[in-house]
């Protein structure tokens, strides 16, 4: 597939901004470029708009090349950045697998992008012919989670795979929650598809949601494109740091995310005991769909309590469904103690 054919006009003839400090790296002694204040503070700079030394973590981490890295501000700025650069407002589409995060059709809908959707099947899976039935000519990106968010599964690679191979398009494989599966995901596949795009967050494993760092891996040509259109200083000097320090750090978030699993268990056995509970759907990630009886008065009543779940009873193949974020212990069981009050 040849990328640069499916950039819009636009993006391929504009001209990126080029910051001061895209003029001007290395070393000196009196900075006069920039129009900061020159009174020393921790952030009276600009922060590194390539965000270098984080990237070498990054891609020592994942053992890929540095120049297929792009940071964002949450993987909502990179989903973003994709529209913009990839989808002619008013004309082009994507296709959306549902029920799935709710940000790529609403980051589509602010660029006027349309959105065409597929149902996945019962037990969340894709199927690869709706979806090839479902793709039009204007059909630009097939934006894939997995695992899926509300349903918590992985998607069958070998189906991903044939959805890679057979789309002539860009096929972004959300894996926000890859840590908690027992799966490697396809940050080590990228070499192979050169239109597969692939997207990983601080948010969750690494618990920095409040930091706001997103990470997209794919091609060379497509990440240089998201660094054009990007807006030059994204990721701020505070957040560089604390990632950086937070990656050297490998051993918690590791514990932190077998510790996260285990109680996974522990919940879906103890949520498969409760009487009101119809099915426990089984999840790679960090947290439970849940079906209920009466679903929706079950979360208020929670709610009455201080415990907040998300509901999703009015989501495609979701009925009655609530999703369960997995807690600490003490958490967990708070939530089983009002539950069996119920
Ligand atoms: C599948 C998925 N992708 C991305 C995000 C958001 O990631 P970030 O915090 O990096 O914007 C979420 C948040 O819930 C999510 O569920």
């Amino acid at each position: 597939m040849d990328i640069s054919k499916q950039i819009r006009k636009n993006i391929q003839q504009l001209k990126p901004y080029s910051s001061a400090r895209d003029e001007f790296e290395g070393e000196a002694a009196v900075f006069l470029d920039a129009n900061e204040n020159p009174n020393p503070s921790a952030f009276n700079r600009y922060p590194d708009p390539h965000q270098k030394q984080l990237k070498r973590k990054i891609s020592e981490l994942k053992k890929i090349n540095d120049d297929q890295i792009f940071l964002g501000n949450g993987s909502d700025e990179a989903i973003d950045l994709l529209l913009r650069a990839f989808c002619e407002p008013g004309e082009d589409e994507v296709l959306i697998p549902q029920p799935t995060y709710g940000m790529y059709s609403v980051s589509a809908s602010v660029n006027d992008v349309k959105t065409n959707s597929v149902s996945l099947t019962k037990d969340f899976d894709i199927d690869p012919e709706a979806i090839f039935s479902a793709v039009t000519p204007r059909t630009k990106i097939i934006f894939l989670c997995s695992p899926n968010n509300p349903s918590g599964n992985l998607l069958s690679t070998q189906k991903v795979i044939d959805v890679i191979n057979t789309f002539n398009g860009l096929v972004v494989i959300d894996e926000a929650y890859i840590d908690f599966a027992d799966s490697p995901g396809f940050v080590e596949s990228l070499h192979r598809y050169p239109n597969l795009v692939i997207l990983q967050t601080l948010s969750k494993a690494w618990g920095l949601a409040g930091l706001r760092l997103g990470i997209c891996f794919a091609n060379v040509e497509i990440i240089s494109i998201l660094n054009k259109i990007k807006p030059p200083y994204n990721i701020s000097s505070i957040t560089q740091s604390v990632a950086f320090d937070k990656l050297r750090q490998v051993e918690v978030k590791d514990r932190q995310v077998r510790e996260i699993v285990a109680q996974r268990k522990i919940m879906e056995a103890r949520l498969g005991e409760s009487k009101i509970v119809k099915r426990v759907y089984s999840s790679d990630s960090n947290f439970l769909l849940v079906q209920m009886q009466h679903a929706r008065k079950v979360y208020e009543r929670l709610l009455s309590k201080g415990i907040v779940l998300r509901d999703r009873s009015n989501v495609i193949l979701c009925d009655d469904c609530l999703r369960i974020t997995i807690g600490t212990s003490a958490e967990n069981q708070l939530l089983i103690d009002e539950l069996k009050k119920i």
